[in-house]
């Protein structure tokens, strides 16, 4: 049996009974109605295409050359005029756009579609001047500010592709991204908010373009007003370049792009040490987040929505900006972290804007649950309709208390399974549909040909488990990797021939709901994030003083999975806290504080087989505190179990 046989194994003895039949009076008024499974896929994504606005009408639905799709040939659109001007044109210029809502208390702002129109239009006629244009390729590297999404917004008008760098990754990944990308233009701010105190991002920014010179201009938002140094020639505060440029969409038309255009690159972690430039490009990924977000999120036009992820990761930007937006929603932006000034900030969100809709991960239900109800308790919380989770799969009890306490005990929950690559939601229940179950995300969306496939790529019949498969295209699917298609075929369609491999584990139960089990590959996921082992092995080799680390991660009660490291220091030193401080920030400088291990383990040696591979099989059962597995291929048995003895005993907390 391999590893990860056994790990889904283990997981299909679990059995939840419990369940959730929609109620007849959301079934009423649901945007989906049953209708919608009953369309062959082409039909229904001929017919939600009419979602979009078409500057030319495409001819040909799809185009399938295993493995890349195309989809809406023929078609010329563009992307920002869908999500904002079209709007204004419809007369719903008036319509609030973002409720934005910083951090510090009392910082916030209404920003109507007519307003996002015009900050959209006087900084797309600015990054023109910059030499921005159809084709330049944009790093964004920004917190939670409504010029993160004015910023997407105004590349895509010009027909710009971005790559969005979340604001927590390091000075190293940043310019990791933007010399993969080869970048012209950065925009970012002085420095981003975050509980109380501040993230340098401009700093970051200018040690990453120590090293990233294809970058001529740097645009810098003033947000903190901290004190920044800008490089003459180089380096333009974005107040000072919008000043005097129109706001007149005619002073800038949008750029008028194929459907296959790209839209963006957004990177993400696979099973090597260097991230995957995921693309996505203009039409079908349109069409896909808008289509999934009215659906799922039953949004209607009197709806305040709010996606409570960060713009930097792909739920940010399919679910934050270009779903929401093509829709016409009315969201709530947060800047901060959710117990700041105090725990219940999200919840006086959601009672002052009376939010009907709630998106977030299980990583921040289970840190609400931590802190106890009484947060929540306090707030009126009654205008919630529906709630979401995503980013990992979200355990029972979190799913109920998040429906019990947050929900009041009568909202649906929609567990939705999806990734980077896939852009949009590609396995959830669509709520007054379909019969819930706490930790199942149910079923494919209409036209989603979902399965689950043993290793031999046999489908797996109910009540078994493997591999989760998609053997149709989709819409918002990646167009690849960005310069690496041998990556592409070899990590998503060379398991199963023509059939997309998402490296997640899954059951499939009795009614034919879907239970995902959690990655199977070397990728973890912390808070709902993916970081591959190896990116952190080789941050932790990187540091000077470390022979050999191995990585793996562990279960965790908030974060759904911590990271654990096992370091061998050279010439034989030991360990220390202050190397271990020193190795975990070595960790945060080289990749992000998302990266830095929840634990390290120092130990002598890494249990090895006679052929000199590390037998990561067996640190993980360290990790977790299991029984050690077959141990007989191992060159020196006795090193695992002096790992053992001194991870129950070194291993420190955050
Ligand atoms: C991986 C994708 C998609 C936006 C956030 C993460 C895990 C995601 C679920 C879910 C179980 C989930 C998978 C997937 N995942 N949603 N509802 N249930 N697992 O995007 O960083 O690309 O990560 O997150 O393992 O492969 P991402």
């Amino acid at each position: 049996m391999t590893e990860t046989q056994r790990g889904a194994a283990i997981e299909t003895m679990f059995e939840e009974v419990r369940r959730y039949p929609p109620d007849p009076g959301f079934t009423a008024n649901a945007n989906a109605q049953a209708e919608l499974y009953e369309l062959d896929f082409e039909e229904l994504w001929a017919k939600e295409s009419q979602r979009v606005t078409w500057f030319e009408p495409w001819k040909t639905l799809l185009e399938w050359e295993p493995p890349y799709a195309k989809w809406y040939l023929g078609g010329k659109l563009n992307v920002c005029f869908n999500c904002v001007d079209r709007h204004v044109e419809a007369g719903k210029g008036g319509k609030v756009a973002f409720h934005w809502e910083g951090e510090p208390e009392d910082d916030r702002r209404e920003i109507t579609f007519a307003d996002l129109q015009a900050d959209v239009v006087r900084f797309a006629n600015a990054l023109k001047e910059l030499g921005v244009g159809k084709g330049t390729p944009v790093g964004i590297y920004m917190g939670m500010v409504p010029e993160c999404p004015v910023a997407m917004l105004a590349c895509a008008r010009l027909g710009a592709p971005h790559t969005v760098v979340f604001g927590g990754f390091s000075a190293d990944s940043l310019s990791d991204r933007l010399n993969d990308m080869e970048c012209e233009v950065l925009i970012t701010q002085d420095e981003a908010w975050r509980r109380g105190t501040t993230v340098p991002l401009k700093r970051n920014a200018d040690e990453a373009l120590e090293s990233s010179s294809g970058v001529k201009k740097c645009v810098v938002l003033r947000r903190t007003q901290g004190e920044v140094s800008m490089e003459r020639g180089r380096d333009v505060f974005w107040n000072e370049i919008v000043e005097g440029k129109s706001d007149d969409p005619q002073s800038c038309p949008c750029e008028p792009m194929d459907s296959e255009d790209l839209l963006y690159l957004l990177y993400t972690s696979g099973t090597t040490a260097k991230p995957k430039g995921i693309a996505h490009t203009t039409a079908g990924y349109l069409v896909g987040v808008a289509t999934t977000h009215h659906y799922i999120f039953d949004v209607k036009p009197e709806s305040v929505y709010w996606c409570a992820a960060d713009v930097g990761w792909v739920t940010g930007h399919s679910y934050i900006v270009y779903g929401p937006l093509c829709n016409g929603t009315t969201s709530v932006m947060y800047e901060g972290t959710p117990d700041f000034p105090d725990k219940d900030r999200w919840w006086d969100i959601v009672e002052r804007y009376k939010v009907d809709i709630l998106y977030t991960a299980p990583t921040a239900i289970r840190s609400h649950m931590k802190w106890g109800p009484e947060h929540a308790e306090r707030h009126d919380l009654s205008s919630l309709r529906l709630l979401g989770s995503v980013g990992e799969p979200i355990n029972p009890e979190a799913w109920i208390w998040y429906r019990d306490h947050i929900g009041g005990g009568g909202t649906p929950v929609v567990d939705t399974w999806w990734q980077t690559e896939t852009g949009m939601i590609l396995i959830s229940p669509l709520p007054g549909l379909t019969t819930t179950k706490p930790g199942s995300a149910t079923k494919p969306f209409p036209g989603i040909d979902a399965a689950v496939f043993d290793e031999q790529g046999n489908e797996v019949g109910p009540g078994g488990g493997g591999y989760l498969v998609l053997r149709r295209p989709w819409p918002a699917m990646l167009r690849g990797i960005y310069k690496e298609h041998d990556r592409y075929v070899e990590t998503y369609w060379s398991k199963y021939p023509g059939v997309y491999f998402a490296g997640d584990g899954a059951r499939i139960d009795e009614d034919g709901d879907f239970w995902l089990l959690g990655r199977v590959d070397d990728v973890m996921n912390v808070s709902g994030h993916r970081i591959s082992t190896i990116e952190v092995e080789s941050a932790l080799v990187d540091h000077q003083e470390v022979a050999e680390a191995a990585v793996c991660g562990r279960m965790d009660p908030t974060t759904g999975q911590a990271i654990v490291a096992f370091v061998t220091l050279k010439g034989g030193a030991e360990g220390s806290p202050e190397k271990l401080a020193e190795l975990r920030n070595h960790v945060g400088t080289k990749i992000g504080a998302i990266a830095k291990p929840a634990n390290i383990v120092f130990t002598p040696e890494l249990p090895k087989t006679r052929s000199g591979k590390i037998m990561r099989r067996l640190l993980r059962d360290v990790a977790e505190n299991r029984p050690l597995g077959d141990t007989t291929t191992l060159a020196d048995p006795t090193v695992v179990e002096e790992i053992r003895d001194r991870g129950t005993t070194d291993q420190t907390e955050e």
